[in-house]
Order: structure tokens, then C-alpha cells, then sequence
């Protein structure tokens, strides 16, 4: 009876909150039933720390690190460091004499990530991408990992990036393009409607893995190397504990990119024995010259 009760206020809050009918706030808070129950209703509060716990994450964080070469002494910055799903690695990768600065604009992430690291080296600092608050050449190193995807002028982003990055140094940006985005289906229609979706409602710069070689040098950093890495997912519950796929595809329904029906076969085949997925990150290496690029 109090279960009950709770659900139906966390619905009507929902709706009072998003403006959506009781029946749609409920769809969003219930989980889903039948075959595809293995599947997530809502974002849990750890997605970011769970994604970089998972192998795939720490494959590509391992490799991108250890692109950026970080060197004893150093000053690194992880711009958008969310939860702190890199500052572990990147504090190892830290001599004794080097400080790593974690940035995001999101105080409850930066909450969560203090209340996990208490290390000397480490300060944690609200600040937008945008408008760094960082003195000309002050830092050796950049890290940034799936945040220029959701920026709203990755341009501007990288020219602030180059003026904070002391002469020589180095920015290291590990970015998903989501037209790389492969589920399989026997309904190739259906999964090209899905990432049609994630392209044009989801992601603010689906493509920024391969638009970073260019925007990188159009900001005057030199580009050095961009390594690819594609994830692949055969288990259903671990792919969806990236794609989120129950949320996202209720979400392409309300767009109309899928119709419930379809959704409804989407979702029941990817739930099944024979699930794929894959997505490629491109690891972008730059630096900033000595002498400035003409
Ligand atoms: C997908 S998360 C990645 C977090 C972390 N790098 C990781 O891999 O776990 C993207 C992060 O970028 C942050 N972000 C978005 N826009 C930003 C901005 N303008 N300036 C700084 N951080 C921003 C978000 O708050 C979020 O924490």
C-alpha cells in the first residue's frame, strides 16, 4: 500500500515536474515488464562511475592516459571530470610533485567525486569548459573524456584549452562518434531509426569523434595521432548499462522516430540471446606549439 502510494507521488511528481501526462511520467518511472525487464528504466545516480568501471572503459581511459604522457612535475587538467570516473588512473599516472584539477560544471557530480578522493594532489573546481579560469600556459596537460560531445561550442572549448596549455604541452580528448554506433537487429530498420534518434535528439555533437582532428587544428594545436577504439557488447545487460537502450528508445518513440510496435520488437530481440553492439571513441592527441602555427 506505501509502495504504492510512493510510486504513484513519484509519478505525479514526474509529471508536475517535465509538464507530461500521468500515463507518460508513468511509463518513465515504472520499469519495464516482460522480456525486456533486464533492461534499465531510469539513469542510475553511478552510470558514469559503472561506464568507467566496465572493461571497455577502462580499456580506452587506460590507452588515452597513457597518450598524454604525463610527466613528473606535471599540472593536469581533467575537464569534465564528472563523477571522477579517470582520477584514479590519472593520479597514478601523477609523480609525487604533480597536481591533478578536476573541472565540471555539474556540483552534485563534483560532490560525488570529492566524497571519493581525499588526495593531496587533487582539487576539484566548478568551472564551464567554456570560460576556464586558468592564468595563460598554466597547465602541462588536458584530459578530456566524452564532455566535448555535450558542449555547446567545442570550438571556443578548444581555443581556451590551447591558450591554459603551456607551449609544448599536451591535450588528450577520448570522444565517442555516435554514427559508429552498430546494433544488430533483423530489422535493420529499426536500429537505423535508433541511432537516426541518438544522432539528431540525443547527443548536442554526435559526430565530435571525428570532427576533432579538424576542429583540434583549427584552434592552432598541432594534431599528433587519433587512435580509434571500438567497444564491442554481447551481453544485453552490460550494453545496456551504456545505451540505456529501455530509456532511449522510449524516448525515440515519443520523437517518432520508432512506433511502439516497432520499440516494442527492438527492444524484445536486444533482450535475447543474440545481442551485438559496438561504438566506436577516437582518442584525439594535440599539442600546442612552441612557436605558434601560422
Ligand atoms: C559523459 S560525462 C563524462 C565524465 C567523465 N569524464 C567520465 O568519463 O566519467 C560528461 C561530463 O561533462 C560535464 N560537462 C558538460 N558540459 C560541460 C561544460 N560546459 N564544462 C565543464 N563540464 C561540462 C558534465 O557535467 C559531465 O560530468
Amino acid at each position: 500500500m506505501t509502495k504504492n502510494r510512493n510510486l504513484k507521488r513519484r509519478i505525479r511528481a514526474r509529471a508536475s515536474k517535465t509538464g507530461e501526462s500521468y500515463s507518460s511520467a508513468r511509463r518513465h518511472v515504472l520499469p519495464p515488464t516482460g522480456p525486456v525487464s533486464i533492461f534499465e528504466g531510469e539513469r542510475p545516480a553511478d552510470y558514469l562511475l559503472r561506464a568507467a568501471a566496465s572493461a571497455a572503459g577502462q580499456a580506452y581511459k587506460a590507452l588515452a592516459i597513457e597518450q598524454l604522457a604525463v610527466q613528473p612535475g606535471d599540472t593536469v587538467l581533467d575537464l569534465g571530470c564528472g563523477t571522477g570516473g579517470e582520477l584514479e588512473p590519472l593520479l597514478r599516472s601523477l609523480g609525487p610533485g604533480g597536481s591533478l584539477i578536476g573541472v565540471d560544471t555539474d556540483e552534485n557530480a563534483l560532490r560525488a567525486a570529492r566524497e571519493r578522493f581525499a588526495d593531496p594532489r587533487l582539487r576539484l573546481l566548478t568551472g564551464d569548459a567554456h570560460a576556464l579560469h586558468f592564468g595563460d600556459d598554466a597547465v602541462d596537460r588536458v584530459y578530456v573524456d566524452r564532455t566535448a560531445q555535450h558542449l555547446a561550442a567545442p570550438a571556443t572549448a578548444l581555443d581556451g584549452l590551447r591558450r591554459i596549455l603551456r607551449p609544448g604541452g599536451r591535450v588528450v580528448l577520448a570522444e565517442p562518434d555516435w554514427q559508429t554506433l552498430l546494433v544488430d537487429s533483423p530489422e535493420p530498420e529499426l536500429a537505423e531509426a535508433y541511432r537516426r534518434f541518438v544522432i539528431d535528439r540525443l547527443i548536442r555533437n554526435p559526430r565530435i569523434g571525428s570532427e576533432l582532428p579538424r576542429l583540434v587544428q583549427d584552434a592552432g594545436l598541432r594534431l599528433d595521432t587519433v587512435i580509434p577504439v571500438t567497444a564491442t557488447y554481447t551481453d544485453p545487460v552490460e550494453g545496456d548499462r551504456i545505451f540505456g537502450f529501455a530509456r532511449v528508445t522510449r524516448r525515440s518513440v515519443a520523437a517518432g522516430y520508432l512506433d511502439q510496435a516497432q520499440a516494442d520488437r527492438w527492444l524484445q530481440h536486444l533482450a535475447g540471446r543474440t545481442f551485438f553492439a559496438s561504438l566506436t571513441i577516437f582518442i584525439t592527441v594535440a599539442r600546442r606549439p612552441s612557436v605558434p602555427l601560422c
